[in-house]
Protein backbone atom coordinates (compact mmCIF):
# COMPACT_ATOMS: atom_id res chain seq x y z
CA UNK A 1 0.00 0.00 0.00
CA UNK A 2 1.26 3.66 -1.03
CA UNK A 3 1.61 5.62 1.92
CA UNK A 4 1.72 9.76 1.86
CA UNK A 5 3.65 11.82 4.73
CA UNK A 6 3.91 15.21 4.79
CA UNK A 7 7.22 17.60 4.20
CA UNK A 8 8.34 19.89 6.94
CA UNK A 9 10.98 21.56 6.48
CA UNK A 10 12.50 19.61 3.39
CA UNK A 11 12.07 16.03 5.19
CA UNK A 12 9.16 13.93 4.46
CA UNK A 13 7.38 12.62 7.83
CA UNK A 14 4.04 10.77 9.11
CA UNK A 15 2.44 13.00 11.38
CA UNK A 16 2.60 11.56 15.30
CA UNK A 17 -1.04 10.75 15.37
CA UNK A 18 -0.22 7.50 14.16
CA UNK A 19 -3.86 7.55 11.57
CA UNK A 20 -3.95 7.27 8.26
CA UNK A 21 -6.92 8.05 5.93
CA UNK A 22 -7.37 6.06 2.39
CA UNK A 23 -7.41 7.43 -0.96
CA UNK A 24 -10.04 6.30 -3.66
CA UNK A 25 -10.30 6.23 -6.76
CA UNK A 26 -13.79 7.91 -7.92
CA UNK A 27 -14.08 5.93 -10.89
CA UNK A 28 -13.72 1.98 -9.55
CA UNK A 29 -13.98 2.96 -5.58
CA UNK A 30 -9.97 1.05 -5.71
CA UNK A 31 -7.97 2.25 -2.50
CA UNK A 32 -4.79 4.13 -4.21
CA UNK A 33 -3.01 4.01 -1.06
CA UNK A 34 -3.30 5.87 2.34
CA UNK A 35 -2.02 9.38 3.79
CA UNK A 36 -1.06 10.39 7.07
CA UNK A 37 -3.41 12.09 8.99
CA UNK A 38 -2.29 15.18 10.83
CA UNK A 39 -2.57 17.59 14.12
CA UNK A 40 -2.03 21.09 14.89
CA UNK A 41 1.61 20.03 16.08
CA UNK A 42 2.25 19.10 12.57
CA UNK A 43 1.26 22.92 11.36
CA UNK A 44 3.11 24.64 14.44
CA UNK A 45 6.09 22.94 13.32
CA UNK A 46 5.47 23.57 9.13
CA UNK A 47 4.91 26.72 10.09
CA UNK A 48 7.60 27.61 12.24
CA UNK A 49 10.05 25.94 9.29
CA UNK A 50 8.75 28.56 7.31
CA UNK A 51 8.86 31.58 9.23
CA UNK A 52 12.91 30.66 9.72
CA UNK A 53 13.19 30.15 5.99
CA UNK A 54 11.43 32.94 4.59
CA UNK A 55 13.49 35.63 6.28
CA UNK A 56 16.61 34.04 4.20
CA UNK A 57 14.52 33.55 1.32
CA UNK A 58 13.22 37.27 1.23
CA UNK A 59 16.73 38.50 0.78
CA UNK A 60 17.44 36.34 -2.47
CA UNK A 61 16.53 38.45 -5.40
CA UNK A 62 13.64 37.96 -7.12
CA UNK A 63 15.09 36.61 -10.47
CA UNK A 64 17.09 33.99 -8.59
CA UNK A 65 13.82 32.76 -6.67
CA UNK A 66 12.78 32.95 -10.24
CA UNK A 67 15.27 30.81 -11.38
CA UNK A 68 13.97 27.88 -8.85
CA UNK A 69 10.34 28.46 -10.47
CA UNK A 70 11.59 28.11 -14.19
CA UNK A 71 13.34 24.72 -13.07
CA UNK A 72 9.70 23.58 -11.58
CA UNK A 73 8.00 25.10 -15.02
CA UNK A 74 10.14 22.49 -17.28
CA UNK A 75 9.87 19.90 -14.80
CA UNK A 76 6.49 20.25 -14.99
CA UNK A 77 6.91 19.92 -18.56
CA UNK A 78 8.91 16.77 -18.53
CA UNK A 79 6.32 15.37 -16.68
CA UNK A 80 3.62 16.20 -17.80
CA UNK A 81 1.47 12.88 -18.98
CA UNK A 82 2.83 11.23 -15.69
CA UNK A 83 1.27 14.15 -13.71
CA UNK A 84 -1.99 14.14 -15.57
CA UNK A 85 -2.85 10.16 -14.94
CA UNK A 86 -2.04 10.97 -11.31
CA UNK A 87 -4.60 13.29 -11.47
CA UNK A 88 -7.17 11.30 -13.28
CA UNK A 89 -6.69 8.14 -10.78
CA UNK A 90 -7.35 9.92 -7.95
CA UNK A 91 -9.80 12.61 -9.26
CA UNK A 92 -11.63 11.32 -11.94
CA UNK A 93 -11.55 13.98 -14.45
CA UNK A 94 -11.16 12.60 -18.32
CA UNK A 95 -7.25 12.51 -18.79
CA UNK A 96 -7.30 15.00 -21.84
CA UNK A 97 -8.68 17.40 -19.03
CA UNK A 98 -6.26 16.76 -16.49
CA UNK A 99 -3.30 17.44 -19.34
CA UNK A 100 -4.75 20.54 -19.55
CA UNK A 101 -4.77 21.09 -15.88
CA UNK A 102 -1.04 20.43 -15.81
CA UNK A 103 -0.53 22.58 -18.34
CA UNK A 104 -2.56 25.33 -16.59
CA UNK A 105 0.33 24.53 -14.07
CA UNK A 106 3.15 24.91 -16.25
CA UNK A 107 1.43 27.99 -17.61
CA UNK A 108 1.13 29.66 -14.44
CA UNK A 109 5.32 28.49 -13.62
CA UNK A 110 6.69 29.88 -16.60
CA UNK A 111 4.50 33.33 -16.18
CA UNK A 112 5.81 33.39 -12.27
CA UNK A 113 8.99 33.03 -12.95
CA UNK A 114 8.72 35.85 -15.40
CA UNK A 115 7.45 38.39 -12.74
CA UNK A 116 10.85 37.47 -11.00
CA UNK A 117 12.11 40.28 -13.45
CA UNK A 118 9.48 42.61 -13.12
CA UNK A 119 7.29 42.59 -9.73
CA UNK A 120 6.90 46.10 -10.47
CA UNK A 121 6.57 48.69 -8.35
CA UNK A 122 5.61 52.80 -9.19
CA UNK A 123 8.12 55.65 -9.29
CA UNK A 124 5.94 58.98 -9.17
CA UNK A 125 7.69 62.18 -9.22
CA UNK A 126 7.24 63.71 -5.84
CA UNK A 127 5.46 67.12 -5.04
CA UNK A 128 8.74 68.56 -3.56
CA UNK A 129 11.73 69.19 -4.92
CA UNK A 130 14.97 67.41 -4.82
CA UNK A 131 12.82 64.42 -3.28
CA UNK A 132 12.51 61.08 -4.72
CA UNK A 133 9.20 58.76 -4.23
CA UNK A 134 8.44 55.09 -5.53
CA UNK A 135 6.81 51.77 -4.06
CA UNK A 136 7.77 48.61 -3.97
CA UNK A 137 6.35 45.18 -3.18
CA UNK A 138 7.56 43.13 -0.18
CA UNK A 139 6.67 39.87 1.03
CA UNK A 140 4.14 39.02 3.25
CA UNK A 141 5.23 36.67 5.21
CA UNK A 142 4.31 32.74 5.42
CA UNK A 143 1.39 32.16 3.23
CA UNK A 144 -0.96 29.22 4.35
CA UNK A 145 -2.87 27.69 1.44
CA UNK A 146 -6.00 25.82 1.30
CA UNK A 147 -6.93 24.12 -2.17
CA UNK A 148 -9.57 22.30 -4.02
CA UNK A 149 -9.61 18.90 -5.45
CA UNK A 150 -11.66 19.82 -8.04
CA UNK A 151 -8.38 21.63 -10.12
CA UNK A 152 -5.57 20.23 -7.41
CA UNK A 153 -2.40 21.38 -9.37
CA UNK A 154 -3.72 24.28 -11.35
CA UNK A 155 -5.28 26.16 -8.20
CA UNK A 156 -2.57 24.99 -6.01
CA UNK A 157 0.11 26.69 -8.89
CA UNK A 158 -1.83 29.70 -8.85
CA UNK A 159 -1.64 30.22 -5.17
CA UNK A 160 1.87 29.06 -4.45
CA UNK A 161 3.85 30.14 -7.44
CA UNK A 162 3.23 33.91 -6.75
CA UNK A 163 3.47 33.62 -3.20
CA UNK A 164 6.94 31.77 -3.56
CA UNK A 165 8.57 34.22 -6.05
CA UNK A 166 7.42 37.35 -4.08
CA UNK A 167 9.41 36.00 -1.63
CA UNK A 168 6.95 34.66 1.50
CA UNK A 169 7.18 30.97 2.43
CA UNK A 170 4.13 28.60 2.18
CA UNK A 171 2.04 26.20 4.43
CA UNK A 172 -0.35 24.17 2.30
CA UNK A 173 -3.04 22.06 3.12
CA UNK A 174 -4.71 20.22 -0.11
CA UNK A 175 -7.69 18.73 -0.53
CA UNK A 176 -8.53 15.23 1.20
CA UNK A 177 -9.40 13.92 -1.95
CA UNK A 178 -6.12 14.77 -3.87
CA UNK A 179 -3.20 14.33 -1.26
CA UNK A 180 -1.09 12.36 -4.32
CA UNK A 181 -1.09 15.00 -6.75
CA UNK A 182 0.29 17.20 -4.62
CA UNK A 183 3.09 15.20 -3.56
CA UNK A 184 4.20 15.01 -6.70
CA UNK A 185 4.05 18.92 -7.12
CA UNK A 186 6.06 19.28 -3.92
CA UNK A 187 8.85 16.45 -5.41
CA UNK A 188 8.87 18.71 -8.60
CA UNK A 189 9.70 22.22 -5.98
CA UNK A 190 12.46 19.78 -4.03
CA UNK A 191 13.71 18.78 -7.05
CA UNK A 192 14.04 22.27 -8.68
CA UNK A 193 16.27 23.13 -5.55
CA UNK A 194 13.61 24.84 -3.43
CA UNK A 195 15.55 25.69 -0.22
CA UNK A 196 14.16 23.86 2.79
CA UNK A 197 11.10 24.61 4.94
CA UNK A 198 9.44 27.64 2.11
CA UNK A 199 7.21 25.04 1.08
CA UNK A 200 5.68 22.89 3.54
CA UNK A 201 3.04 20.23 2.84
CA UNK A 202 0.22 19.08 5.70
CA UNK A 203 -2.13 16.78 5.03
CA UNK A 204 -5.08 16.54 7.30
CA UNK A 205 -9.26 17.18 7.51
CA UNK A 206 -9.85 20.83 7.45
CA UNK A 207 -11.65 21.02 10.82
CA UNK A 208 -8.13 20.39 12.35
CA UNK A 209 -5.25 21.47 9.72
CA UNK A 210 -6.96 24.14 8.20
CA UNK A 211 -8.36 25.29 11.15
CA UNK A 212 -4.82 25.49 12.95
CA UNK A 213 -3.53 27.37 9.96
CA UNK A 214 -6.71 29.93 10.51
CA UNK A 215 -5.30 30.40 14.09
CA UNK A 216 -1.46 30.33 13.84
CA UNK A 217 0.07 33.54 14.87
CA UNK A 218 3.08 32.68 12.71
CA UNK A 219 0.45 32.44 9.40
CA UNK A 220 0.56 36.09 7.71
CA UNK A 221 -2.17 35.49 5.40
CA UNK A 222 -5.01 32.39 4.09
CA UNK A 223 -5.34 31.70 0.25
CA UNK A 224 -8.73 29.43 0.23
CA UNK A 225 -10.05 27.85 -2.55
CA UNK A 226 -13.98 26.17 -2.01
CA UNK A 227 -16.86 26.53 -0.34
CA UNK A 228 -18.87 29.53 0.49
CA UNK A 229 -19.12 27.76 4.04
CA UNK A 230 -15.95 27.36 5.04
CA UNK A 231 -14.93 30.30 3.48
CA UNK A 232 -17.30 32.41 5.46
CA UNK A 233 -15.86 30.60 8.36
CA UNK A 234 -12.05 31.57 7.43
CA UNK A 235 -12.99 34.91 6.75
CA UNK A 236 -14.88 35.38 9.92
CA UNK A 237 -11.88 34.04 12.08
CA UNK A 238 -9.20 35.79 10.12
CA UNK A 239 -10.99 38.94 10.35
CA UNK A 240 -10.99 38.96 14.13
CA UNK A 241 -7.27 38.13 14.02
CA UNK A 242 -6.44 40.84 11.52
CA UNK A 243 -5.34 38.51 8.93
CA UNK A 244 -5.50 38.67 5.14
CA UNK A 245 -7.61 36.51 3.15
CA UNK A 246 -8.01 35.64 -0.07
CA UNK A 247 -10.94 33.87 -0.65
CA UNK A 248 -12.33 32.25 -3.95
CA UNK A 249 -15.76 30.03 -3.79
CA UNK A 250 -19.30 29.25 -5.29
CA UNK A 251 -20.55 30.16 -8.74
CA UNK A 252 -23.92 29.53 -10.01
CA UNK A 253 -22.71 30.63 -13.89
CA UNK A 254 -24.89 30.85 -16.83
CA UNK A 255 -24.62 30.92 -20.55
CA UNK A 256 -27.38 33.70 -22.47
CA UNK A 257 -28.18 32.12 -25.96
CA UNK A 258 -30.14 35.20 -27.67
CA UNK A 259 -32.34 34.56 -31.08
CA UNK A 260 -29.39 35.66 -33.25
CA UNK A 261 -26.90 33.57 -31.72
CA UNK A 262 -25.34 30.63 -33.69
CA UNK A 263 -27.18 27.61 -31.97
CA UNK A 264 -24.85 24.84 -32.72
CA UNK A 265 -22.23 26.96 -31.64
CA UNK A 266 -23.85 27.70 -28.46
CA UNK A 267 -25.05 24.17 -27.85
CA UNK A 268 -21.31 22.93 -28.06
CA UNK A 269 -20.79 25.82 -25.70
CA UNK A 270 -23.30 24.45 -23.16
CA UNK A 271 -22.46 20.79 -23.23
CA UNK A 272 -18.51 21.83 -22.46
CA UNK A 273 -19.14 23.95 -20.34
CA UNK A 274 -22.03 22.31 -18.29
CA UNK A 275 -20.58 18.42 -18.63
CA UNK A 276 -17.13 19.24 -18.56
CA UNK A 277 -15.38 18.32 -15.33
CA UNK A 278 -18.33 16.66 -14.96
CA UNK A 279 -19.72 20.20 -13.85
CA UNK A 280 -17.17 20.03 -11.40
CA UNK A 281 -15.57 23.60 -12.01
CA UNK A 282 -16.40 26.95 -10.19
CA UNK A 283 -16.80 28.25 -13.84
CA UNK A 284 -19.16 25.20 -15.09
CA UNK A 285 -22.20 26.39 -16.91
CA UNK A 286 -25.52 25.57 -14.80
CA UNK A 287 -27.68 28.06 -16.20
CA UNK A 288 -28.74 28.24 -19.64
CA UNK A 289 -30.55 31.58 -20.12
CA UNK A 290 -32.71 31.31 -23.60
CA UNK A 291 -34.76 33.67 -25.50
CA UNK A 292 -37.82 31.86 -25.70
CA UNK A 293 -38.54 31.93 -29.55
CA UNK A 294 -35.34 29.65 -30.10
CA UNK A 295 -35.90 27.41 -26.52
CA UNK A 296 -37.12 24.29 -28.21
CA UNK A 297 -34.31 24.44 -31.03
CA UNK A 298 -31.62 24.92 -28.59
CA UNK A 299 -33.07 22.66 -26.03
CA UNK A 300 -33.02 19.91 -28.73
CA UNK A 301 -29.42 20.71 -29.84
CA UNK A 302 -28.05 20.18 -26.38
CA UNK A 303 -29.64 16.85 -26.02
CA UNK A 304 -28.86 15.06 -29.00
CA UNK A 305 -25.07 16.61 -28.04
CA UNK A 306 -25.85 15.31 -24.45
CA UNK A 307 -26.55 11.86 -26.13
CA UNK A 308 -23.27 11.40 -27.40
CA UNK A 309 -21.60 11.81 -23.86
CA UNK A 310 -19.66 8.65 -22.81
CA UNK A 311 -19.54 8.31 -18.99
CA UNK A 312 -16.82 6.20 -18.09
CA UNK A 313 -13.10 6.06 -16.31
CA UNK A 314 -11.59 9.26 -17.42
CA UNK A 315 -7.88 7.10 -18.05
CA UNK A 316 -10.53 5.73 -20.96
CA UNK A 317 -9.73 8.26 -24.19
CA UNK A 318 -13.20 7.84 -25.70
CA UNK A 319 -14.35 9.13 -22.74
CA UNK A 320 -16.07 12.49 -22.29
CA UNK A 321 -17.74 12.33 -18.99
CA UNK A 322 -15.83 10.73 -15.65
CA UNK A 323 -16.93 10.27 -12.47
CA UNK A 324 -17.81 12.82 -9.51
CA UNK A 325 -15.05 13.15 -6.44
CA UNK A 326 -17.43 11.12 -4.37
CA UNK A 327 -20.39 9.31 -3.26
CA UNK A 328 -21.91 12.36 -0.72
CA UNK A 329 -21.40 14.81 -3.67
CA UNK A 330 -23.14 11.79 -6.02
CA UNK A 331 -26.13 12.10 -3.27
CA UNK A 332 -26.00 15.90 -3.11
CA UNK A 333 -26.59 16.20 -6.85
CA UNK A 334 -29.31 13.53 -6.90
CA UNK A 335 -30.60 15.48 -4.09
CA UNK A 336 -31.03 18.65 -6.24
CA UNK A 337 -32.13 16.49 -8.63
CA UNK A 338 -34.99 15.99 -6.41
CA UNK A 339 -35.55 19.00 -5.61
CA UNK A 340 -35.96 19.98 -9.36
CA UNK A 341 -38.76 17.92 -9.64
CA UNK A 342 -40.42 18.83 -7.19
CA UNK A 343 -40.37 22.74 -7.65
CA UNK A 344 -42.09 21.85 -11.08
CA UNK A 345 -39.03 22.14 -13.34
CA UNK A 346 -39.56 19.70 -16.49
CA UNK A 347 -36.70 17.25 -16.58
CA UNK A 348 -35.62 16.45 -20.37
CA UNK A 349 -32.63 14.22 -19.67
CA UNK A 350 -30.79 12.36 -16.74
CA UNK A 351 -31.78 12.60 -13.67
CA UNK A 352 -30.12 9.28 -12.22
CA UNK A 353 -27.26 7.50 -10.49
CA UNK A 354 -25.67 6.06 -13.51
CA UNK A 355 -25.31 2.22 -13.52
CA UNK A 356 -24.88 -0.89 -16.15
CA UNK A 357 -21.28 -1.03 -17.96
CA UNK A 358 -19.05 -1.23 -14.78
CA UNK A 359 -20.41 2.20 -13.76
CA UNK A 360 -21.66 1.04 -10.36
CA UNK A 361 -18.40 0.71 -9.09
CA UNK A 362 -17.61 4.15 -9.38
CA UNK A 363 -19.87 7.67 -9.21
CA UNK A 364 -21.04 8.67 -12.12
CA UNK A 365 -24.62 11.03 -12.44
CA UNK A 366 -26.01 10.82 -15.80
CA UNK A 367 -25.77 14.09 -17.58
CA UNK A 368 -29.28 16.21 -16.67
CA UNK A 369 -31.17 18.75 -18.51
CA UNK A 370 -33.97 20.73 -16.89
CA UNK A 371 -36.20 23.07 -18.85
CA UNK A 372 -38.82 25.36 -17.95
CA UNK A 373 -37.19 26.45 -14.63
CA UNK A 374 -37.70 29.96 -13.09
CA UNK A 375 -34.91 31.86 -11.92
CA UNK A 376 -35.74 32.06 -8.40
CA UNK A 377 -35.95 28.29 -8.58
CA UNK A 378 -33.32 26.62 -5.95
CA UNK A 379 -31.78 24.47 -8.68
CA UNK A 380 -31.44 28.13 -10.29
CA UNK A 381 -29.93 29.28 -7.45
CA UNK A 382 -27.74 27.10 -5.56
CA UNK A 383 -24.53 25.17 -6.61
CA UNK A 384 -24.65 21.53 -7.12
CA UNK A 385 -21.24 20.96 -8.43
CA UNK A 386 -22.35 18.27 -10.76
CA UNK A 387 -23.55 17.76 -14.53
CA UNK A 388 -26.96 19.30 -14.29
CA UNK A 389 -27.96 21.95 -15.83
CA UNK A 390 -31.12 24.15 -16.09
CA UNK A 391 -32.66 26.38 -18.91
CA UNK A 392 -34.82 29.25 -17.93
CA UNK A 393 -36.68 31.26 -20.69
CA UNK A 394 -36.84 34.84 -21.32
CA UNK A 395 -38.13 37.51 -23.67
CA UNK A 396 -34.94 39.41 -24.52
CA UNK A 397 -31.56 41.10 -23.55
CA UNK A 398 -33.00 43.03 -20.70
CA UNK A 399 -34.69 40.04 -18.38
CA UNK A 400 -31.24 37.86 -19.48
CA UNK A 401 -29.38 40.28 -17.24
CA UNK A 402 -31.43 40.57 -14.90
CA UNK A 403 -31.66 36.69 -14.15
CA UNK A 404 -27.91 36.13 -15.12
CA UNK A 405 -27.16 38.53 -11.95
CA UNK A 406 -29.82 37.28 -9.68
CA UNK A 407 -27.84 34.52 -8.28
CA UNK A 408 -25.71 35.54 -4.99
CA UNK A 409 -22.28 34.42 -6.81
CA UNK A 410 -20.37 36.16 -9.39
CA UNK A 411 -17.87 34.10 -10.69
CA UNK A 412 -18.55 33.21 -14.82
CA UNK A 413 -20.92 34.25 -17.49
CA UNK A 414 -21.48 34.52 -21.22
CA UNK A 415 -23.03 35.70 -24.11
CA UNK A 416 -24.08 33.89 -27.80
CA UNK A 417 -25.31 36.33 -30.04
CA UNK A 418 -24.35 37.86 -33.40
CA UNK A 419 -24.98 41.41 -32.58
CA UNK A 420 -22.12 43.88 -31.64
CA UNK A 421 -24.51 46.16 -29.31
CA UNK A 422 -25.92 43.54 -27.33
CA UNK A 423 -22.22 41.97 -26.89
CA UNK A 424 -21.28 45.36 -24.65
CA UNK A 425 -24.08 45.52 -23.22
CA UNK A 426 -23.50 41.86 -21.91
CA UNK A 427 -20.08 43.04 -21.30
CA UNK A 428 -20.89 45.61 -19.08
CA UNK A 429 -24.30 44.68 -17.47
CA UNK A 430 -23.36 40.98 -16.24
CA UNK A 431 -22.03 41.50 -12.88
CA UNK A 432 -19.46 38.34 -12.42
CA UNK A 433 -15.85 38.82 -12.52
CA UNK A 434 -15.41 36.61 -15.66
CA UNK A 435 -17.49 37.56 -18.99
CA UNK A 436 -16.96 34.70 -22.34
CA UNK A 437 -18.42 36.15 -25.77
CA UNK A 438 -19.29 33.27 -28.38
CA UNK A 439 -17.78 30.68 -25.68
CA UNK A 440 -19.08 29.09 -23.03
CA UNK A 441 -17.94 29.77 -19.18
CA UNK A 442 -14.68 28.03 -18.66
CA UNK A 443 -11.95 28.25 -20.06
CA UNK A 444 -10.15 31.01 -17.98
CA UNK A 445 -6.35 31.35 -18.88
CA UNK A 446 -3.84 32.05 -16.27
CA UNK A 447 -2.23 35.50 -17.23
CA UNK A 448 -5.77 36.92 -16.51
CA UNK A 449 -7.54 37.85 -13.05
CA UNK A 450 -9.41 34.85 -12.34
CA UNK A 451 -12.32 35.21 -9.43
CA UNK A 452 -15.80 36.68 -8.94
CA UNK A 453 -17.73 39.05 -7.42
CA UNK A 454 -20.73 39.53 -4.50
CA UNK A 455 -20.76 35.96 -2.47
CA UNK A 456 -18.30 34.63 -5.12
CA UNK A 457 -15.28 36.01 -3.46
CA UNK A 458 -13.97 38.74 -1.44
CA UNK A 459 -12.17 41.30 -3.91
CA UNK A 460 -9.27 39.31 -4.32
CA UNK A 461 -8.04 37.33 -7.74
CA UNK A 462 -6.17 34.30 -8.33
CA UNK A 463 -3.47 34.06 -11.05
CA UNK A 464 -2.19 37.24 -13.41
CA UNK A 465 -0.54 39.32 -11.65
CA UNK A 466 -3.28 40.79 -9.77
CA UNK A 467 -2.05 37.51 -6.96
CA UNK A 468 0.74 39.16 -6.28
CA UNK A 469 -1.25 41.27 -4.80
CA UNK A 470 -2.38 38.82 -2.48
CA UNK A 471 1.23 38.16 -2.26
CA UNK A 472 2.90 41.14 -1.27
CA UNK A 473 2.21 44.43 0.88
CA UNK A 474 2.76 47.72 -1.08
CA UNK A 475 5.87 49.41 0.69
CA UNK A 476 6.07 53.24 -0.12
CA UNK A 477 9.60 55.07 -0.32
CA UNK A 478 10.31 58.37 -0.15
CA UNK A 479 14.15 59.43 -0.27
CA UNK A 480 15.04 63.71 0.32
CA UNK A 481 17.94 64.81 -1.25
CA UNK A 482 17.46 68.47 -0.40
CA UNK A 483 19.27 68.83 2.73
CA UNK A 484 16.56 69.99 4.52
CA UNK A 485 13.17 68.63 6.28
CA UNK A 486 10.63 69.25 3.90
CA UNK A 487 7.37 69.77 5.23
CA UNK A 488 4.75 67.62 1.99
CA UNK A 489 0.96 69.66 1.47
CA UNK A 490 2.52 73.12 3.80
CA UNK A 491 6.32 73.93 2.47
CA UNK A 492 5.45 73.66 -1.34
CA UNK A 493 1.52 75.49 -1.07
C1 LIG B 1 -12.13 26.20 -10.92
O1 LIG B 1 -13.09 25.57 -11.31
O2 LIG B 1 -12.00 26.45 -9.72
O3 LIG B 1 -11.64 28.44 -16.37
C2 LIG B 1 -11.01 26.63 -11.78
C3 LIG B 1 -11.64 27.27 -16.01
C4 LIG B 1 -10.34 26.64 -15.56
C5 LIG B 1 -10.13 26.88 -14.09
C6 LIG B 1 -11.30 26.51 -13.25
N1 LIG B 1 -9.25 27.20 -16.29
O4 LIG B 1 -12.65 26.59 -15.99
Amino acid sequence: MKRYVNYINGEWVASESGEWVQNTNPANGEVLGEVTSSTEKDVDRAVQAAKMAQKKWALVPAPERADILYTVANLLKERKEELAQVLTTEMGKVIAEARGEVQEAIDMAFYMAGEGRRLFGETVPSELRDKFAMSVRVPVGVAGLITPWNFPIAIASWKSLPALVAGNAVVWKPATETPFLAAEFVKIYEEAGLPKGLLNLVYGSGSVVGNAIVEHPGIDLVSFTGSNEVGAKINGRAGELLKRTSLEMGGKNAVTVLEDADLDLAADGIVWSAFGTTGQRCTACSRVIVQETVKEALEQKVLEKMNNLKLGDGLDESVDVGPVINRSALEKIHEYVKIGQEEGAKMLAGGEIATGNGLDKGNYYQPTLFTDVRADMRIAQEEIFGPVVSFIPVKDLDEAIEVNNSVKFGLSSSIFTADVNKVFRAMRDFDTGIVYVNAGTTGAEIHLPFGGTKGTGNGHRDSGVASLDVFTEWRSLYVDYSGKIQRAQIDNY
